[in-house]
């Protein structure tokens, strides 16, 4: 093989490789976002949702009271009586999100919002096992009386660390008190941050340096129907005000799943914003565009109404960029971020088709592009990449010359192998392309016994060498879905796989972290017979240049059952004197997975070796990805 170092053929997007959130799978609620409690506010379809009697208990010690006229945000919470018909101590236990996953020596926050007219009833919450062992306790004694709400909290420790812990609050005294926002948080969380986010599933995306940060989906932008489609601005502003909504994956197809599977919004868009900035990547929140997930037969807005949507988008961006005079940069702000957040790509849409699509992104297009023409528009072509619905949006999109569009494919790896290949003659002039959704499985994408296995990720690192080639036109990346809960998920391949301790990471997650970890600046000519290397004898090549670092990095697949002996012939630099690190990921078996609490089977390995002159010759195992780095 051929590298051309001193020919760099196109600069690639310093933010190409990215992330795509979305609470699928309890990715965000039970996942991501710390909250311990499941259903803490009594909006869920059933008010007692996740909530479990402890205690002998008369039916009026604990009432669910309305109050929908004045509080169409949050409207349910818990009246408890603590005089009615029995002297034993009544009590209720939360169950969390599959269990709460707490730890020795961290401490816990419990925080409640009460009312009460006199002072009576006292909280005492304690941690247990599933035997139920006391693993941590706390009392909360409300110090507030009156007719208006107030938030109180206070911290404990657990002395075990535990999975599938539960939570019981005992009230203890004489009286009645009204209880809304059952909380509790660990302190451990991210950055440290007060009802924050959970500090090893922020690490994990952290370490792959991601370039962006697309949120919060997905088919839940859409929603099953127009009404629980997802409003970024019922998830701003306090906690208490966000308006929960059923998740559009709330029991579909579902492993494990119960439905009880809601979006509560504490990750809401200011949260996202700040997640991007955290782990240094730009922001790219898409909208829905007046259409209802088609998958579902779908609900459109007719045009003449698309308006608020439209105006839904205006005001992200000032809400994202606005100065702190207007009313959204205001809100910003409030919540705590004056700067801006520096948006600069907006999606309009996912995965929707049809003129219907075309026709309400026109309307976004014209009123985006005439307030706002430093933002670019990302549009989605959807999910099949040879169809004909994808010709037909493709055509489109590129005739109303929509800044960049979003591909998601779902596909065998045989798939991956063979689109290799795939950008190689895409218009370079046209619209950038986002593969914005992509992963490989093996068989069914809803059995576990297929998820995320090593054959499904080389096939993945092989088509990424033709993204990477073709940098010039693919300027966004990202896998999805990219979280899975080991006890409640929809659908497989994810690329970190959770429980409610610990992160699990899996080949797919290695590959794309060799990508985005190694992305270089200019993308290089690599060659065999004048040919791109995309799947001759079972390679797949690419090269990039790093001009900062002063490196020449290549990436290659070797997707064959046989060892290969391959040279790289260095032109266009003087002779080579010095280290090349080389960098393997690689397993006999193609159904090898990195299990749940287990020792991971596929994990990179690093090695260093001499290289003198211009050739380089690098043993690449059966079936394994490499990645050199060659100081120049
Ligand atoms: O990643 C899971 C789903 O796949 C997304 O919500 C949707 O955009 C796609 O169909």
């Amino acid at each position: 093989f051929t590298v051309q170092v001193d020919q760099p053929i196109a600069p690639i997007n310093q933010n190409m490789w990215g992330i795509f959130f979305e609470d699928i799978n309890m990715g965000a609620d039970g996942g991501i976002y710390a909250e311990l409690i499941k259903n803490r506010s009594f909006e869920f379809f059933r008010p007692f949702m996740g909530w479990k009697n402890l205690g002998p208990v008369a039916e009026a010690n604990y009432l669910i009271l309305n109050r929908q006229s004045d509080h169409e945000s949050n409207p349910r919470f818990l009246r408890v009586n603590t005089t009615k018909g029995t002297s034993k101590p009544i009590g209720l236990q939360n169950e969390g999100f599959r269990g709460m996953g707490v730890k020795t020596g961290v401490g816990y926050e419990f925080s409640v919002m009460y009312r009460q007219k006199t002072s009576g009833v006292s909280l005492r919450v304690e941690l247990v096992d599933t035997l139920g062992n006391v693993l941590g306790k706390g009392m909360l004694i409300p110090s507030n009386t009156g007719t208006g709400w107030h938030s109180q909290s206070m911290t404990f420790t657990s002395n075990k660390t535990d999975a599938k812990a539960k939570l019981n609050i005992w009230f203890e005294g004489q009286g009645e008190i009204d209880l809304d926002m059952i909380s509790l948080f660990p302190t451990d969380t991210w950055k440290g941050r007060k009802k924050g986010l959970r500090a090893d599933m922020v690490q994990a995306l952290a370490d792959l340096k991601p370039g962006f940060l697309r949120f919060p989906g997905g088919c839940i932008v859409e929603g099953f129907d127009l009404s629980q489609r997802f409003q970024w601005k019922k998830t701003v502003g306090a906690i208490e005000d966000r308006q929960l909504i059923i998740n559009r994956w709330n029991f579909e197809f579902g492993h494990r799943l119960t439905p009880d599977y809601f979006q509560t919004f504490g990750l809401g868009f200011y949260e996202y914003f700040l997640l991007a900035e955290d782990i240094g990547a730009a922001p790219l929140p898409i909208l829905n565009c007046g259409m209802a997930c088609q998958f579902n037969t779908g609900e459109l807005v007719p045009l003449e109404e698309l308006d608020p949507y439209v105006q839904d988008a205006l005001d992200l961006i000032e809400f994202a960029n606005g100065a702190v005079t207007t009313k959204w940069g205001k809100l910003r702000a409030d919540m705590g971020h004056p700067e801006p957040f520096n948006l600069k790509m907006l999606g309009v849409g996912n995965e929707n088709w049809g003129p219907q699509y075309i026709e309400r992104l026109a309307v976004f297009q014209k009123a985006l592009k005439a307030q706002h023409p430093e933002i670019e528009i990302v549009a989605s072509s959807g999910t099949d990449p040879e169809g004909e619905r994808f010709v037909y949006l493709d055509k489109e999109l590129r005739a109303m010359g929509i800044d960049i569009i979003d591909e998601h494919y779902y596909r065998s790896p045989d798939w991956f192998l063979n689109n290799a290949k795939r950008y190689d003659n895409y218009d370079r002039q046209g619209p950038k392309v986002f593969a914005g959704e992509y992963a490989s499985h093996s068989k069914n994408m809803f059995r576990s016994e297929y998820r995320n296995n090593w054959e499904a990720a080389l096939s993945e690192a092989a088509f990424l060498t033709g993204l990477e080639r073709n940098a010039a036109v693919v300027q966004l990346a990202s896998y999805a879905p990219l979280f899975a809960h080991i006890d409640g998920w929809q659908w497989t391949p994810d690329l970190i796989w959770v429980d409610n301790l610990k992160t699990y990471l899996t080949p797919s997650y290695y590959v794309q972290k060799l990508y985005s970890t190694n992305k270089g600046t200019h993308v290089l000519p690599l060659l065999s017979e004048g040919q791109a290397v995309a799947g001759q004898d079972d390679c797949y090549a690419s090269a990039v240049l790093d001009k900062e670092r002063d490196e020449l990095i290549i990436k290659l697949a070797n997707t064959s059952a046989t060892e290969k002996s391959i040279v790289f012939d260095i032109r266009g630099v003087k002779k080579l004197n010095g280290e090349a690190i080389h960098i393997v990921l690689q397993h006999d078996d193609p159904l090898a997975i990195n299990e749940v609490a287990k020792a991971p089977l596929v994990l990179p390995q690093e090695r260093k070796f001499p290289i003198k002159g211009s050739k380089i010759s690098v043993l690449a195992k059966a079936q394994s990805f490499n990645v050199i780095k060659i100081k120049l």
